[in-house]
């Protein structure tokens, strides 16, 4: 994919009514926190340019922008997945573009699998860390303008974000775990044998969404935020076989928590942001 971000940044400044500093990712579950938003104004993915034209695999992505308690939020409802059969690159598109208009901070939410064997379906984790079984990145290749060829990332998810995470969480009495996410390929689940691996090689949730997104945004120098909502034990953990229905079944009850944590943690995240 060619160099998109800057077109599509300018595309998403010139037809947004704001310019907002901070947006949140919404995974599966998330999707109903875009009614909560006033003058709202919405921009379908295929309406951007660089980004794939609808009817590509399944997308009804969307930039939604508006007010939420007050604060200017953009919302990216939808996500393309590497197991779509998109290029890392073209999962990356959507944070590329948020931060070519100008977002400093992203919260990323998704769905996963619990391996830590503690975690049950329902528990909300925020991301120390992760570790990439993908076997892909969004930076192979030229580097894109504003982008560093080696960026860091010994904290990609920010210490100081996630403190005022867990401040929020608290007050709000919202029970909140931490942990490390694997991202993997999919779409098939993984195998008990998998999960034995992933747990061994230091994760606590695995999911198929998230990595390729964050290794962008740090590269970029925007601040990240994110959190998991375990939809099921991983295979193996005592859960039975599972279904896709019984994903994303927990994943709206875990959700509507999720989006109260989220109304709380939005206003408090610094609205200027470091850039790198
Ligand atoms: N594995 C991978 N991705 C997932 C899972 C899982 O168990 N649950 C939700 N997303």
């Amino acid at each position: 994919m060619p160099d998109y971000a800057a077109a599509a940044g300018a595309y998403l400044r010139s037809t947004l009514p704001f310019q907002p500093r901070v947006a949140v990712v919404l995974g599966s579950g998330l999707g109903q926190m875009i009614d909560e938003l006033s003058d709202a104004t919405s921009i379908a993915f295929k309406q951007v340019p660089g980004f794939p034209p609808a009817g590509v695999a399944g997308h009804a992505g969307k930039f939604v922008t508006g007010r939420l308690a007050g604060t200017e939020v953009l919302f990216q409802a939808g996500r393309y997945h590497l197991y779509e059969g998109h290029s890392a690159d073209v999962v990356a598109a959507p944070v590329r573009a948020m931060a070519a208009l100008g977002v400093r901070t992203i919260v990323f939410t998704n769905a996963a699998g619990g391996v830590r064997p503690t975690l049950e379906p329902g528990d909300i984790v925020m991301l120390e860390d992760h570790i990439n079984l993908q076997a892909r990145s969004p930076l192979v290749g030229p580097v894109q303008e504003g982008e560093e060829r080696f960026p860091d990332m010994s904290a990609p998810y920010d210490p100081e974000l996630r403190l005022l995470a867990v401040e929020a969480a608290a007050e709000l009495g919202i029970g909140l775990q931490s942990g490390v996410y694997a991202g993997v390929l999919g779409p098939s689940y993984e195998t008990a044998a998998e999960v034995r691996m992933i747990g061994k090689l230091g994760a606590d949730v695995v999911g198929m969404s998230t990595v390729p997104e964050v290794i962008a945004a740090r590269a970029r120098g925007v601040r990240c935020l994110a959190f998991s909502v375990v939809t099921n034990k991983a295979t193996g953990l005592g859960g039975g076989s599972l279904s896709h229905a019984e994903v994303v079944a927990v994943g709206r009850e875990a959700g509507q928590r999720l989006g109260r944590l989220l109304r709380a943690v939005i206003p408090r995240l610094p609205q200027s942001g470091l850039t790198k």
